[in-house]
């Protein structure tokens, strides 16, 4: 793979499959970095480099942020209480389904932080009425992704990999108490990140193809159902690739949406939020 375009061509394939892919793509590196992202669950036994967890923040901290409230924190764990929170995540999940907390130097928690404003709101005297209502717990949850994506993006960047973990969201109330979260405030999802172990590489993740997430004007309904067979295609050869199980994307999809199973225990988030705080009227 000697020529930008026989690279980028290579990255676009691996995306979409062979036949969804887009051809008209404005490149240039930033593009490719983004377009060649992969989930990264294998890491060396080494520290984050120096530096790198305040450009992770600096990246994030420069998303764009509703109101500018910024209304996100972040939780960094590391060592003995890194080992706490894998603890208190692994019986929530399949067995040897989250190495990469222990693998991985540090876990960024995801924080939705209400706390602050809420906090000043009361030094005035007044009552944070706003707080009460679904809208401001969207909005701190939104910022604090936003946030998180920029920090990916960033991590990238600078060579490191990085997984989500919504799997924290199974032990919610028992996570926040670990790591004293005040109220108002609530751990969205984590993020391991290090450097990537070259022997256990990982690879991009086809998506189903733009024709199924654009609509122009009007949403087309059902769309899916013309498109998806190459997807699926595309699925079934990168799960095959990477030594994962046969399954379909619409099989995962199915299991998501109707084994109570996958909840692992984030069936009681709602109460859990109201715990903390969150009304959610
Ligand atoms: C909010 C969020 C939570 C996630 N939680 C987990 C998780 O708990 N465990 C995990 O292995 N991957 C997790 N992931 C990673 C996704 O599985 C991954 O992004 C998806 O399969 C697409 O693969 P890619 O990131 O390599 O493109 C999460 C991703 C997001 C956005």
């Amino acid at each position: 793979m000697n020529s930008d375009f026989d690279r980028r061509q290579n990255i676009l394939k691996q995306r979409y499959g062979a036949q969804a892919a887009p051809e008209n793509l404005m490149w240039n590196d930033h593009v490719e970095h983004l377009l060649n992202h992969r989930s990264v669950r294998a890491f060396l036994d080494e520290p984050l480099p120096d530096g790198a967890l305040e450009t992770m923040v600096a990246a994030a901290q420069s998303a764009s942020t509703s109101s500018a409230l910024q209304q996100w924190s972040i939780v960094a764990v590391s060592g003995e209480q890194k080992q706490r929170v894998h603890d208190l995540i692994a019986p929530t999940v399949p067995a040897g389904r989250i190495p990469w907390i222990n693998e991985a130097p540090v876990v960024l928690l995801w924080v939705a932080d209400l706390s602050r404003s809420n906090a000043i709101a009361k030094a005035q005297g007044t009552e944070p009425v706003v707080h009460d209502y679904l809208d401001a717990f969207l909005m701190a949850s939104i910022d604090a992704a936003l946030a998180a994506q920029n920090a990916a993006v960033a991590a990238e960047a600078v060579g490191l990999g990085f997984v989500f973990l919504g799997v924290m969201r199974n032990a919610a109330k028992e996570l926040a108490a670990l790591i004293d979260l005040p109220k108002y405030s609530f751990v969205t999802f984590g993020m391991a990140v290090g450097r990537p172990d070259p022997k256990r590489p990982s690879g991009p993740r086809p998506r189903i193809p733009q024709s199924v997430v654009l609509h122009h004007d009007h949403y087309v309904h059902r769309n899916h159902e013309t498109h998806l067979p190459g997807y699926e295609e595309a699925y079934l050869a990168f799960r095959d690739m990477w030594g994962m199980d046969a399954k379909t994307w619409q099989d995962a999809v199915h299991t998501s949406a109707t084994s109570m199973k996958y909840m692992k225990g984030r069936e009681k988030l709602r109460a859990t939020l109201a715990e903390r705080g969150f009304r959610l009227l």
